[in-house]
């Protein structure tokens, strides 16, 4: 895959964050208790989790969207962080305590590169800094763990304010800046776009929040895109599938408005190999893929 005597980027991951997923699977972390539901995507996380336990990785390099910073681009500094996150729109469902470290020097690198491409950027070296639940939900999926390092990044929240093309743009810069820092880090990363594909969900909740029988696509057409999208995943076409994202991200409500699959795919420099699709399935609503790009 993409790599040089140095570093390298094992894997890269499509790994979305509903907190449904870890209210499901009750670990000790997160205090609301449940009855299970959304099997399909969870035991999608387990077959890629031991993949990608099995490349031997150094780090975990993560996108999140729910770290939106609206001057430039944003990545951890400090080397832990420990505090109570809890999901504005889901607070029953999740209310986790987390206690995380992160490649100060990994992250350091990829900012450097980020300026040098002439985007603005920063360090976040606040030690009360409360850590989103996009990063912490998309790092348990795939490392229950939590015993390797993360770099964690920000997402410029330039399709909201400009246009998702000045989004794509931007992204397609970070990918590369972030491969460059890899490349020359010698360090074994795994990439995470932590994003769902569409995401208009329900306006209303079921009772039992993990009754299945209430589950399913909010509509056809976001059905419809889903399945555009991740065909060409498993074409290989990840070139083409990238220019689709600005005009997926307005029809379907997507998640890739933060950047982070863009991102992915220019730090991988567009695979061609048929990705590994582990698993797809709703979440209130949502349309979620967990996807896996490795063996290059
Ligand atoms: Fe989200």
């Amino acid at each position: 895959m993409t790599s040089s005597s140095s570093g390298q980027i094992v894997a890269g991951c499509l790994a979305p964050h509903p907190p449904h997923l870890i209210y499901a699977e009750n670990p000790p972390q997160n205090k609301p208790r449940s009855e299970g539901g959304w099997e399909t995507l969870r035991w999608g996380y387990e077959v890629m989790q031991k993949n990608l336990d099995a490349l031997n990785y150094d780090v975990l390099v993560v996108m999140t969207p729910h770290w939106r910073t609206y001057v430039g681009t944003h990545l951890l500094g400090l080397p832990h962080f420990k505090g109570i996150s809890i999901d504005p729109v889901f607070p029953h469902l999740f209310q986790y305590n987390y206690d995380l470290k992160v490649d100060v020097e990994l992250s350091t690198a990829i900012s450097d590169q980020i300026g040098q491409a002439g985007l603005p950027t920063k360090l976040m070296k606040n030690p009360d800094f409360r850590v989103d639940y996009g990063t912490i939900i998309s790092c348990h999926l795939v490392n229950p763990l939590w015993n390797k390092p993360i770099v964690a990044i920000s997402t410029h929240a330039s399709a909201a304010y400009f246009s998702p093309d000045v989004m794509q743009e931007e992204a397609l810069k970070l990918g590369m800046a972030t491969r460059k820092a890899i490349l020359g880090s010698g360090k074994r990363a795994v990439l995470l776009a932590s994003n769902s594909l569409s995401h208009r969900h329900f306006t209303h909740e079921p009772p039992l929040p993990e009754d299945m029988s209430f589950e399913h696509i909010t509509n056809h057409s976001q059905y419809l895109w889903d399945m555009k999208m991740i065909g060409l995943m498993k074409d290989g076409k990840s070139k083409e599938m990238v220019s689709l994202i600005p005009d997926f991200t307005e029809q379907a409500i997507s998640e890739t408005d933060s950047g982070a699959l863009t991102w992915l795919m220019s730090a991988m420099d567009f695979p061609k190999i048929p990705a590994k699709v582990h698993a797809y399935g709703t979440v209130i609503g949502t349309g979620n893929a967990v996807v896996e790009w490795s063996g290059i």
